[in-house]
C-alpha cells in the first residue's frame, strides 16, 4: 500500500487545505502557550519547534502516521540488529558503537560488543601513545600531523567533529583531511609536513575507493622518496577498514589495521575506527563523551514516546512540509563557526540515506524522498543568500542552529550572533505586511505615491518554518547528541517513505562509467560506448594535452 493510500496520510491531506492558508502569527496569537507547548531538552540540547506550519491536530495525525507504519516497531529492529538494509542484507547497527551499558547485541548469532570493545581498546592504546609522544616517527621523533585521507563517510564526520570540537584537540597535533583526487589538495598538504612527523590514516570502508587508495599512493610514494626503507611505513601508516585483506596488500602491517564491520555503514561510522582521527585528536575521554552524548540521544529515540520524541518530531516535520507542502528543500543553518562542517556532513548523511526513488520493495514511489539539503554558517548566509528564504518564491524550512554559552567568544561577539539567530526566524515567522511596509515608508519622509510604490518591494510574507536547536555548549557529548539526532530524524524520515535508507546505490553508475572513461583517457581497452557528447569531451581533453 502506497504511503498516499494510508488513513492518516489521507486525514493529514484534508488538514493540509486548513492548515495551509493559516498565518502562523495567527497561531501564536490563539495559543499563548505555544513557545512552551513546542519546545523539547535532552541533555545539552533544546529544541524551539513552536516556529511551524502546525497545531496538535496536525501533530496528532503525523504520530498516528508514524503509528500506522509502526514506527515503534521498526525502531526497536534497528537497535536490535535485524537486517534492515535489505538491498546489502546487512544490519545498520551504528547504535551498538555507543552501547556503553555493552548489553549483547547479535549479528548472525554472534554478540558483536566483543569486537566493538577490543577494537575501542586498541584505538584507545594507539591514540595514548601518540598523544603522549610514545608513538615514534622512524627518526625517533614524536608525530605533530595527522593526515586522514578517506572520502565521504570516511572523511566528513571525522573532520566535522575535529572541527567543532578544535578547543578541545591536542595542542601538538594539526589535523588535516585530504579527499579530493584533484592533487591540489594533497599538494597543498605535503607542503605543510614533513615525512618523519607524519601519520596518515587510511579510511576506507571498502580500501577500493579511487580517489582515496590514488591519494593514499601518492601519499606513500612521497613519503618513500624521503625515507627510502618501506619498513619505515610501519610507523608513518595505518589504515581504517572493514576490508583488512586490502589494507594489507596495499601494504599496511596488520598490527596498524583498524577494524570495522559491514553492519556500520559509511556515513554511520565516526563513533568507529572512522572516528581514530577523533579520538588522536580530542583524546580517548573525549571520544567516549561523544559516545555518550551519542548514546544519551539513542535511548531518548528508543524510549520517549513519540510527542517528546526530538528525533521523530524532527523527521515528521520535515514529512509535513516535504509530503505537503511540497518544500523540495531543507536547510541546515549553524551559527557557531566551530559547526561550519555540519552542513556538509548532514548532506551526505540524509541524501545519501534517503535520496532514493523506490520502495524498500523495489516500487516506483508517487512521493518525494529526501529534500535538497543545503545551508553554511548562518551569519554570512544573511548577507548572501537569506534573501531568497525571505521573500524568494520557494518554502524552504530550516533548522537555526546555535550555542547559549559565551565563553570563550571575544567581548560582545555572542550577543550579536544570538540576536541575529532569534531575529531571523522571527522575521521568517512573522514577515511584514503591505500596511505596514507601506506606513514605515511614510514614516521614513516619502510621499504616499513614493511609499506605495515601493511598499510591495518591502513586503515578507512570513509564515516560513524554522527551528530553532539550542546548544548549551560546543562539547563533545553534546556534539555527540547533535549528531545523533540528525541520524535519528533521517531513519524515522526512511521509515515513513518506506525506503531503505541504508545502501547507496547511486553513486555506483558514475564511478563505473569514470572507470571506462579513463582507460579511454589513457587510450587503453575500454569496454563501453558513450553518447557523442561525451566521446567529444574526452577527445577535447586529449588533443588539449598532447601538447604537454
Ligand atoms: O561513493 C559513495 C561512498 O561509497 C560513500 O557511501 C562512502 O562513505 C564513501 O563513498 C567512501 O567509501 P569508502 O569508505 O569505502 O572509501
Amino acid at each position: 500500500m502506497s504511503l498516499k493510500e494510508l488513513k492518516s496520510f489521507e486525514k493529514l491531506q484534508k488538514h493540509f487545505e486548513k492548515m495551509s492558508s493559516l498565518h502562523m502569527k495567527e497561531l501564536f496569537l490563539k495559543d499563548k502557550l505555544r513557545y512552551k507547548k513546542y519546545f523539547l531538552s535532552l541533555g545539552g540540547l533544546r529544541l524551539d519547534y513552536s516556529k511551524n506550519r502546525i497545531n496538535d491536530d496536525t501533530l496528532n495525525l503525523l504520530f498516528e502516521l508514524a503509528k500506522e507504519l509502526k514506527l515503534k516497531e521498526k525502531i526497536k529492529a534497528m537497535f536490535q540488529g535485524e537486517k534492515i538494509n535489505t538491498t546489502e542484507n546487512r544490519a545498520a547497527l551504528h547504535t551498538a558503537l555507543r552501547n556503553d551499558k555493552k548489553n549483547p547485541i547479535y549479528v548472525d548469532g554472534k554478540d558483536i560488543m566483543k569486537n566493538v570493545s577490543e577494537v575501542l581498546s586498541r584505538m584507545q592504546d594507539f591514540s595514548d601513545r601518540l598523544r603522549l609522544g610514545q608513538w615514534l616517527g622512524y627518526t625517533h621523533q614524536p608525530i605533530t600531523d595527522i593526515v586522514n585521507i578517506g572520502i565521504g563517510g570516511s572523511d566528513l564526520g571525522a573532520l566535522m567533529v575535529c572541527k567543532a570540537l578544535k578547543n578541545y584537540g591536542h595542542p601538538r597535533l594539526n589535523m588535516y583531511f585530504v579527499s579530493n583526487v584533484d592533487g591540489v589538495q594533497l599538494q597543498g598538504v605535503l607542503k605543510n609536513i614533513h615525512p618523519q612527523t607524519t601519520l596518515f590514516i587510511v579510511a576506507s570502508k571498502t580500501f577500493a575507493t579511487q580517489e582515496t587508495l590514488t591519494n593514499a599512493l601518492t601519499a606513500r610514494k612521497w613519503f618513500l622518496d624521503y625515507a627510502l626503507d618501506e619498513s619505515f611505513i610501519a610507523k608513518h601508516f595505518v589504515a581504517v577498514s572493514t576490508n583488512t585483506q586490502a589494507a594489507k596488500n596495499f601494504g599496511i602491517a596488520a598490527e596498524n589495521i583498524f577494524e570495522f564491520w559491514n553492519w556500520v555503514g559509511g556515513r554511520y561510522s565516526l563513533w568507529c575506527a572512522v572516528g581514530l582521527a577523533i579520538m588522536i585528536y580530542l583524546g580517548k575521554e573525549n571520544f567516549k563523551l561523544l559516545l555518550e552524548g551519542a548514546h544519551l540521544m539513542d535511548e531518548h529515540f528508543a524510549g520517549a514516546k513519540f510527542e517528546e520524541n526530538m528525533p521523530v518530531i524532527l523527521a515528521l516535520l520535515g514529512v509535513w512540509y516535504i509530503n505537503f507542502f511540497d518544500a523540495g528543500s531543507h536547510l541546515i543553518i549553524p551559527y557557531d563557526q566551530h559547526l561550519r562542517y555540519f552542513p556538509k556532513f548532514i548532506q551526505q548523511l540524509d541524501m545519501e540515506s534517503n535520496g532514493k526513488q523506490v520502495s524498500k520493495s523495489g516500487q516506483r514511489l508517487d512521493y518525494d524522498t529526501s529534500p535538497i539539503i543545503w545551508g553554511d554558517m548562518g551569519i554570512n548566509s544573511q548577507h548572501a543568500f537569506f534573501q531568497l528564504l525571505h521573500q524568494g518564491t520557494h518554502l524552504s524550512p530550516m533548522d537555526l542552529i546555535v550555542s547559549l554559552s559565551k565563553k570563550g567568544n571575544l567581548p560582545g561577539h555572542h550577543e550579536i550572533l544570538i540576536s541575529n539567530v532569534f531575529a531571523q526566524a522571527e522575521a521568517l515567522m512573522m514577515g511584514k505586511d503591505f500596511k505596514q511596509a507601506y506606513e514605515e515608508n511614510l514614516a521614513k519622509g516619502m510621499n504616499e505615491e513614493e511609499a506605495k510604490k515601493l511598499a510591495p518591494h518591502r513586503v515578507f510574507s512570513g509564515n516560513r518554518p524554522s527551528n530553532i536547536l539550542l546548544i548549551d555548549e560546543i562539547n563533545p557529548k553534546n556534539i555527540g547528541s547533535l549528531i545523533a539526532l540528525y541520524e535519528h530524524k533521517i531513519f524515522v524520515q526512511g521509515v515513513i517513505w518506506d525506503i531503505n535508507s541504508f545502501d547507496q546505490w547511486g553513486v555506483e553508475l558514475g564511478k563505473e562509467l569514470a572507470k571506462d572513461i579513463l582507460a579511454k583517457l589513457y587510450n587503453e581497452k575500454a569496454l563501453k560506448e558513450h553518447d557523442s557528447s561525451t566521446n567529444h569531451l574526452i577527445e577535447i581533453y586529449k588533443e588539449f594535452n598532447s601538447k604537454f
